[in-house]
C-alpha cells in the first residue's frame, strides 16, 4: 500500500515498481499536483471550454466543428438523434477528411512545415512536409483508383508503422474508400476474416518490417490469408520495406511501380459528413471480432479538439509523438487523423523500444525535440524495469506534456513517468522546476476520441486518475439500476449523450450494436468498464468489467482465445483468465482440460500457445497454459472466471459455493501442485 509522501527531495531513491494491487494503491492515493502558471497562462483550452459546454453542448460541438474543420458545405443540424442508438452528426455538411488534413494547410502557406518525421528501426529516416505528403497521398489515390477502387469500396491495410500505412488511410479517406487496418500483428486466419466481414476489394501490405534488429516478415501471412479461395480481393499493392525476397503472385503489385507512377494532381470531392471513414475490429466478449464504424466530420471533429485540448497543442511549436501502432484505434485517431488535421508536426517510429539499446525512445526525443509523448502504462512500467539511469542519460527537457492511455496507469508509474521522464531538465538528473503535466485518457475504439481526460492548464492532476470528461461530453457511473452514484461510490463507467466522435455500429450487424452498448442501461452508453467517483466527483478507471482483457493496452476477449484453443485437437475445454501482471497490466493465462494424450516427450504447453499465436496472433499467445482436470462450473453450466483468477493471481479462492462439484477447486490444486 501506498502512503503520502513527500517527493520534494526523496522521491529519486523511493519510486519503485511495487507489487502491491492497483486497486489498494487507488484507494489510498491522495496526492495532486496543480498546473504551473506558466503553463496555465498558456494554454489553449480553459476553463471557457468547460463552460461554453456546459452552456450549450450541442452549440459548443457546432462551433467546434466549423473552427477546426473546413467544410465544403456548412451542416445545417448538429445532431440528429432520431434514429437512435445511430447518430448523425452534422447533418448535411460535407468534407473530405484528406483535405483537411493535407491540401488545406499546404493553401494556407504551411506547405513547407513538417508532417512526419520518420525513424526507421535500423536507423534510416525521412521526413514528408505538408506539401510532400499531400502530393503522396494524391498519387495514392490516383494509384487506387486506377485499381478500381471507388467510393465506398473497403480497402484491407496491413502494414508497419511507416508513412505508407498513413498515406494509405489518407488516400482511401480522400476517395471515400472505407480502409480497415489489420494490426501486423494479427495472424494471417485473423487477416482473413477481417477481409472477409469487410469484403475487401485491395489489401495494402509491405514485404515487412523490421523487429528487434531482424527482418520481420508481413506478406507472407498475407499469401497465407488469401491462398484459400472465395475472398473479394483483387489487388494486393506490396510496399518495400525491408527487402526481404517476396513471393509474387498474381494479385500483388508493387507500390513503387503504381504509386509512383500515379499523376500527382487529384482532385479531393466532398463527402458526406456521415460518411464512413473506417473500419477497425476489435474483441468484444464473444469470439468474433466487432468492426466498428466510424463516420467522416463527428470523428474528425472530435479527435482534432481533443488533440489540441489534452494535449495543449501550438502546432507551429509542438513536436508530437504517439507511440501508438496505426493497427489500433489510437494510431487512426491520434497519428494519421488529428495530429495532420492540426497542422502539427509529428514523430513516427517503425521498431521497439529496445533496438539497438534501450534509451532508443529517449534519444528520439531528444534528437528531434519532441515536446509532447503519449504511450501506454506498459511502456512506462517497462522502462520503470529497465532503470531511471537510461532516460536520465538523455536531455528530455523539450517534454511539456505526458499523455497516457489504453489501461488504467498505475499511481507508482504515473510519478515515474512525472518524475522521471516529465522533469528531466537536461543530462544527468537535472530537474525542471515545473514538471510536464501528465494527461490520463480514458476512451476506446468505439469513443473514437478521448472522452475522460484532465485538461492541462487547468486540472489538478491525481495519480492514477482521469478525472473528468472533456468539455461537451457526459460521463457518469451508476449502479446495478442505472442510478448516478454518489461521491465516494463505484460502479459502471456509461456515457449519457451521444458524442461526435461515437460509433455509428458494428459492420454488418447492427442488432449486435444495440446489445452490446444500449441495452445494459436505458438510453445509456455501457462502456463495459467499471470505475469510481472518488470524494471530489473524479473519475478513476477500474478495468473491464465483461470478459474483456486488457494486455498491454491490446483488447483481447477470453471466448475469442477460449474457442482457438478448443479447436485444437488436443484439448475438451478450455478457460481463460486475464490475471494482474506488473508489465502488461494483464497477462493471458489458460486454463485447458486435454482430451488427447500429446506425444511422447512434445511439450503440449508450448503446442498450445504457439496455436494461439497462429490462430490470433502473437499478442493472444497465453502467458501460462496450465493442464487442470477439471474447470469450475455453476449449476447452470457457466466458467466460473472469478475462481480461475484467483488461481492465476495466486490468491486465495474466494467463495465457491454456487459451484456445481465443490471438489473442483482442490482438484485444481492438486494438479497444479504436480
Ligand atoms: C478499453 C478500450 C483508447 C485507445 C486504446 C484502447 C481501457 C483505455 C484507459 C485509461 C483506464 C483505459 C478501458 C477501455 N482503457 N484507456 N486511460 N484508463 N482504462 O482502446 O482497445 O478500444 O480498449 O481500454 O478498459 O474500455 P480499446
Amino acid at each position: 500500500m501506498i502512503t503520502e509522501r513527500k517527493f520534494a527531495s526523496t522521491w529519486k531513491d523511493e519510486i519503485t515498481v511495487s507489487e502491491s494491487k492497483t486497486l489498494d494503491n487507488l484507494s489510498t492515493e491522495t496526492r495532486s499536483f496543480a498546473p504551473s502558471e506558466e503553463f496555465s497562462k498558456n494554454a489553449v483550452a480553459t476553463q471557457a471550454s468547460y463552460d461554453a459546454a456546459k452552456a450549450d453542448r450541442l452549440g459548443y460541438w457546432a462551433d467546434q466543428a466549423r473552427g477546426v474543420l473546413t467544410w465544403d458545405t456548412d451542416f445545417t443540424e448538429t445532431l440528429d438523434w432520431s434514429q437512435a442508438p445511430v447518430a448523425k452528426w452534422f447533418v448535411g455538411g460535407k468534407l473530405n477528411a484528406a483535405y483537411n488534413a493535407l491540401d488545406r494547410h499546404v493553401e494556407n502557406g504551411l506547405g513547407d512545415r513538417v508532417a512526419i518525421y520518420f525513424e526507421g528501426e535500423p536507423g534510416d529516416t525521412r521526413s514528408y512536409t505538408y506539401a510532400q505528403l499531400t502530393e503522396e497521398v494524391k498519387k495514392a489515390a490516383n494509384a487506387f483508383e486506377s485499381l478500381g477502387v471507388a467510393k465506398g469500396d473497403r480497402v484491407a491495410v496491413y502494414l508497419p508503422m511507416i508513412p505508407e500505412a498513413v498515406i494509405t488511410m489518407l488516400a482511401c479517406a480522400r476517395i471515400g474508400a472505407i480502409h480497415s487496418v489489420v494490426f501486423g500483428g494479427f495472424s494471417a486466419d485473423a487477416l482473413r476474416s477481417r477481409i472477409d466481414d469487410a469484403d475487401a476489394k485491395l489489401v495494402v501490405t509491405a514485404d515487412g518490417t523490421w523487429r528487434r534488429g531482424k527482418p520481420s516478415p508481413l506478406k507472407p501471412a498475407v499469401d497465407a490469408a488469401l491462398a484459400a479461395p472465395g475472398h473479394t480481393v483483387q489487388n494486393v499493392l506490396v510496399v518495400k520495406r525491408n527487402g526481404e525476397p517476396t513471393e509474387f503472385g498474381a494479385l500483388d503489385k508493387w507500390w513503387h511501380e503504381v504509386v509512383d507512377a500515379a499523376g500527382t494532381e487529384h482532385t479531393a470531392v466532398a463527402h458526406d459528413s456521415e460518411h464512413p471513414l473506417f473500419v477497425l475490429y476489435t474483441s468484444g466478449t464473444t469470439g468474433k471480432p466487432k468492426g466498428i464504424i466510424h463516420t467522416t466530420g463527428g470523428f474528425l471533429t472530435q479527435t482534432a479538439v481533443t488533440h489540441r485540448d489534452t494535449f495543449d497543442l501550438h502546432p507551429e511549436s509542438d513536436v508530437f509523438w504517439c507511440t501508438a501502432d496505426i493497427g489500433w484505434v489510437t494510431g487512426h485517431s491520434y497519428v494519421t487523423y488529428a495530429p495532420l488535421v492540426n497542422g502539427a508536426t509529428q514523430v513516427m517510429y517503425e521498431g521497439t523500444p529496445d533496438t539497438p539499446h534501450q534509451g532508443r525512445w529517449w534519444e528520439i526525443v531528444e534528437k528531434y525535440g519532441v515536446t509532447i509523448l503519449y504511450t501506454a502504462p506498459t511502456a512506462i512500467r517497462t522502462f520503470m524495469k529497465w532503470g531511471r539511469e537510461i532516460p536520465d542519460g538523455y536531455d528530455l527537457s523539450s517534454l511539456r506534456v505526458l499523455g497516457s492511455v489504453g489501461e488504467p496507469i498505475n499511481p507508482e508509474a504515473w510519478m515515474w513517468y512525472r518524475d522521471v521522464i516529465g522533469s528531466n531538465n537536461g543530462k544527468n538528473g537535472e530537474k525542471k522546476q515545473n514538471p510536464a503535466p501528465i494527461v490520463d485518457t480514458w476512451w476506446q475504439t468505439e469513443t473514437g476520441a478521448h472522452m475522460i481526460a484532465p485538461l492541462p492548464g487547468i486540472t489538478h492532476t491525481k495519480p492514477g486518475s482521469a478525472q473528468v470528461a472533456v468539455p461537451g461530453i457526459s460521463i457518469d457511473v451508476v449502479d446495478e439500476e442505472g442510478k448516478s452514484v454518489d461521491n465516494g461510490q463505484g460502479g459502471f463507467l456509461v456515457i449519457r449523450e451521444p458524442w461526435p466522435a461515437m460509433l455509428r455500429g458494428i459492420w454488418g450487424d447492427m442488432e449486435r450494436y444495440k446489445d452490446t452498448y444500449w441495452s445494459r442501461f436505458d438510453d445509456m452508453y455501457f462502456a463495459g468498464d467499471g470505475a469510481k467517483k472518488d470524494d471530489d466527483g473524479d473519475i478513476w478507471l477500474l478495468g473491464r468489467v465483461d470478459d474483456v482483457m486488457n494486455v498491454s493496452g491490446h483488447r483481447l476477449s477470453t471466448t475469442e482465445i477460449e474457442s482457438s484453443l478448443v479447436a485444437h485437437p488436443y484439448v475438451a475445454e478450455a478457460a481463460v483468465v486475464g490475471a494482474k501482471d506488473d508489465t502488461t497490466g494483464e497477462a493471458v493465462v489458460a486454463f485447458v482440460i486435454l482430451q488427447t494424450e500429446p506425444e511422447e516427450g512434445e511439450d503440449v504447453v508450448a503446442t498450445l500457445r504457439n496455436h494461439v499465436g497462429k490462430d490470433i496472433g502473437p499478442i493472444a499467445k497465453p502467458k501460462h497454459v496450465l493442464v487442470v482436470p477439471e474447470l469450475p462450473k455453476t449449476r447452470s453450466g457457466k466458467i466460473m472466471r472469478r475462481l480461475l483468477k484467483d488461481v492465476a493471481e495466486g490468491r486465495e479462492v474466494g467463495d465457491a459455493t454456487t459451484l456445481s462439484d465443490s471438489t473442483v477447486m482442490s482438484q485444481i490444486a492438486q494438479s497444479l501442485k504436480k
